[in-house]
């Protein structure tokens, strides 16, 4: 009798552990995270893996009752390959959504496999305009290079500058840049000098040469996060930062990450964007502290934000929808709204593009440190092309 009641209770047991195991497989909510870990961009994918795990730790791994499991995924910085890795985490991971995505073209490669699984794709880095209409479920949380930079060209202007030279990485960011500072800045009655580089393996000398030769009031630059040092180091090599030239551009160039290693030639830079390390209110000084605790010393970029922005939307969307993915997931987050670390923030529900304020900084030395120090604020902007379009 002991022996039957015994047996009974040791089956009972395994049948309720093979249940809760079945239970417990259905209610993780996974998101694959496609970065840069390696190449040239592996900065970017450093900065937003340390971020979305800052998150994590910070909020908990549990969401409307569901477990969250990310899964970081290292593309190299390769389009064919965030394609592989986005096919095989949706087909056999069954992620919920997709984030990260480095680069422009390796956040249109997975577009059309978000459109068919119905996968929301949460661009957290990419920054060229079109991007969002390249599948209805990418929903965007880092910015677009007309974004920041037609208040640099209104800036320009209005600081009496007259003829800029523009030097931008040849593809669809530094293509966005180049036209949204040059409709503006002449529709002011500005004078500009166009110039493009190569994005691989840049070698800026030959464009410089021409700069310096042309004596423009100021150089207008655009080169991808991870890649101003390099810049800014043949910059010096080529004279310009004793020509009286000034430097000006959407603030990629003076990336937090490098920043500080940039030595004297960054000073007096300046440039405008959505997220300076050195951003003043309490909630941006709690992320800056929490954020280099955790990863010896290493200072939030404007990427680390994107990241850091996109969980948190990523998690009040599932908190929305119960947990469930889908058009339902991609629903819940238009129009959200929250503080980030670079200020007041929503997501458009017409583009699923972020709206979101653009401070004009300016490079300098702050207790020891290089900062891009923010002195004016244009509040609350959509991205221009975009809005262009609607009117
Ligand atoms: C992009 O490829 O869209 C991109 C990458 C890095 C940036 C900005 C835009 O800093």
């Amino acid at each position: 009798m002991l022996r039957r009641t015994l047996l009974s209770a040791v089956g009972a047991t395994a049948a309720m552990l093979a249940l809760s195991g079945v239970a417990m497989a259905q209610e993780t909510v996974k998101i694959g995270l496609i970065l840069p870990m390696t190449g040239p961009f592996a900065s970017t994918g450093r900065q937003i893996e340390a971020a979305a795990k800052l998150y994590m730790q910070q909020k908990g791994d549990t969401v409307a009752g569901k477990k969250i499991q990310l899964i970081v995924k290292d593309d190299t910085g390769t389009a064919d390959v965030t394609k592989r890795l986005a096919q095989e985490l949706i087909v056999n991971d069954k992620i919920a959504v997709m984030a990260g995505f480095g680069l422009t073209p390796l956040a249109l490669a997975p577009a059309p496999l978000a459109t068919q699984a119905k996968v929301p794709e949460v661009v957290m880095a990419a920054a060229t305009s079109t991007i969002t209409e390249a599948s209805p479920f990418i929903v965007r949380t880092s910015f677009t290079l007309p974004q920041a930079t037609v208040p640099m060209a209104d800036w320009a202007a209005q600081n009496g500058l007259k003829k800029v030279a523009t030097l931008v990485s040849d593809y669809g960011p530094g293509i966005d840049a180049e036209k949204a500072f040059t409709a503006a800045f002449t529709a002011k009655g500005g004078q500009v000098e166009n110039l493009r580089v190569p994005l691989a393996n840049p070698d800026f000398s030959p464009f410089l040469q021409k700069v310096a030769d042309a004596k423009p009031d100021a150089l207008f630059v655009f080169v991808p996060s991870g890649i101003g040092a390099q810049f800014m180091k043949q910059f010096v090599e080529r004279g310009l930062d004793k020509s009286g030239i000034k430097l000006i551009g959407p603030g990629d160039v003076t990336d937090d990450d490098l920043l500080n290693n940039m030595g004297d030639v960054a000073l007096g830079a300046i440039t405008t964007q959505h997220y300076s390390a050195d951003h003043d209110s309490a909630e941006n000084k709690a992320f800056v502290e929490a954020f280099k605790k955790a990863n010896n010393g290493m200072r939030p970029n404007f990427m680390a934000v994107g990241g850091y922005d996109g969980m948190h939307l990523i998690y009040e969307g599932l908190k929305k929808t119960n947990g469930e993915g889908g058009q339902a997931l991609v629903d819940a987050m238009k129009g959200m709204s929250w503080t980030s670390p670079r200020g007041p923030v929503s997501i458009d529900p017409q583009t699923r593009d972020i709206v979101q304020n653009i401070y004009v900084r300016k490079v300098e030395r702050k207790n020891g440190e290089l900062y891009n120090v923010e002195f004016a604020t244009i509040p609350n902007v959509k991205d221009p092309v975009k809005a262009a379009k609607s009117n």
